[in-house]
């Protein structure tokens, strides 16, 4: 398996004044009524972002929530502010409707740490596995798989296929797979991939900042190394930790995950504090520093010219895919949703 290089994105800059973002928020409001479009935002989207999606009756919240959402909500457009394998997942749960993007430009080192061609080959050399893929994904590898899995229900489907004998091949993060592994015991062979963001979060830096603040809960997504997981008051998806922040009695939090989230968890438990987890000491590059350069990418700027009629009529910002691929990856996203419906 051979590693994939590739370009991180500059962060964008928050160089608006308020009164423009009132202004840029105002005329995205009409546009997306005019269109008959609905806002999903990730919880690693800017505050700006998420706002808008609140306010304009949209959804904000972790991956599978948003392709959820995406299949009930009655609009005749979705604009995904995300990373492009959430759009395409959009897409494919609901060709019906019209998927926009702020920017097709923002996607997720997972997704292109694990190209279809070389994943298809890993396949094929051990064809008595279960292929189970994580949701950060493209379209083609998702075609390639029988599950699609995202990290608030990975778990469960490891310990289905366990029950009914299955071995499992897992792809693309090797964080989460080795989690769910651990936890689990299911037999695992992992792909090589890892997420830019999670995987810069130090476990000496962490344990540092515990003994500076001993009554704080630690909250780490599984997208981190295992020695910052072993370090976790609570693991789980971005849903989970946000719940964590809310019910537990803790006062304070380390989180080891994009500190956009903080928007939410703030709503949830006002008046808490909330610290980043470090991604400073031996080794650091800080690539990423706990924001993701992906997310950071879907600004007003972008997510109004998306909606502009000169730009829906070339197509400029819209995601399609293939009819074969999206077919084919259509059964392991709805296994997925099903799964997470009755279980
Ligand atoms: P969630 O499924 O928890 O939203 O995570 C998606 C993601 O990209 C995490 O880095
Ligand atoms: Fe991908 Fe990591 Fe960004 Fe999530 S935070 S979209 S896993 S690069």
């Amino acid at each position: 398996m051979t590693t994939v290089a590739f370009d991180i994105p500059l962060h964008q800059s928050e160089y608006l004044s308020e009164q423009q973002k009132r202004q840029y928020k105002d005329q995205i409001k009409a546009l997306l009524k005019k269109e008959d479009a609905v806002l999903v935002a990730h919880y690693y989207t800017d505050d700006v972002i998420q706002a808008l999606a609140e306010e304009t009756g949209g959804c904000v919240s972790d991956s599978l929530e948003m392709a959820r959402f995406g299949t009930k909500v009655d609009a005749k457009t979705i604009v995904v502010a995300g990373v492009k394998f959430m759009g395409e997942t959009a897409k494919i749960l609901s060709p019906e409707k019209r998927v926009l993007m702020p920017t097709l430009e923002a996607t997720c080192s997972l997704d292109l740490g694990c190209p279809i061609d070389k994943f298809s080959d890993f396949c094929d050399e051990h064809p008595d596995r279960t292929v189970v893929v994580y949701a950060n994904t493209s379209a083609a590898v998702k075609a390639r798989s029988d599950w699609v899995v995202t990290s608030s229900m990975a778990l469960e489907v490891a310990e289905y296929l366990m029950d009914k004998g299955k071995k499992i091949l897992w792809a693309p993060d090797k964080y989460l797979g080795g989690y769910i592994q651990r936890e689990t015991g299911a037999d695992m062979l992992l792909w090589n991939g890892a997420c830019i963001v999670h995987e810069e979060f130090k476990a000496e830096g962490l344990r540092s900042l515990k003994n500076v603040h001993p009554d704080a809960a630690v909250l780490v997504h599984p997208e981190s190394p295992e020695s910052v997981i072993q370090l976790a008051d609570v693991v789980g998806s971005t849903t989970k930790l946000i719940k964590a922040a809310q019910t537990l009695p803790n006062e304070t939090f380390i989180v080891a995950t994009d500190r956009a989230i903080f928007y939410k968890m703030r709503q949830a438990a006002s008046g808490k504090t909330f610290i980043e987890a470090p991604t400073a000491g031996e080794g650091a590059s800080c690539r990423s520093c706990a924001h993701c350069p992906w997310m950071g990418m879907n600004v007003l700027e972008n997510l109004l010219s998306s909606l502009k009629s000169s730009n829906l009529e070339k197509g400029l910002n819209e995601i399609l895919v293939d009819e074969a691929i999206s077919k084919a990856a259509l059964k392991p996203l709805e296994r997925m949703i099903n799964f997470t419906l009755s279980g």
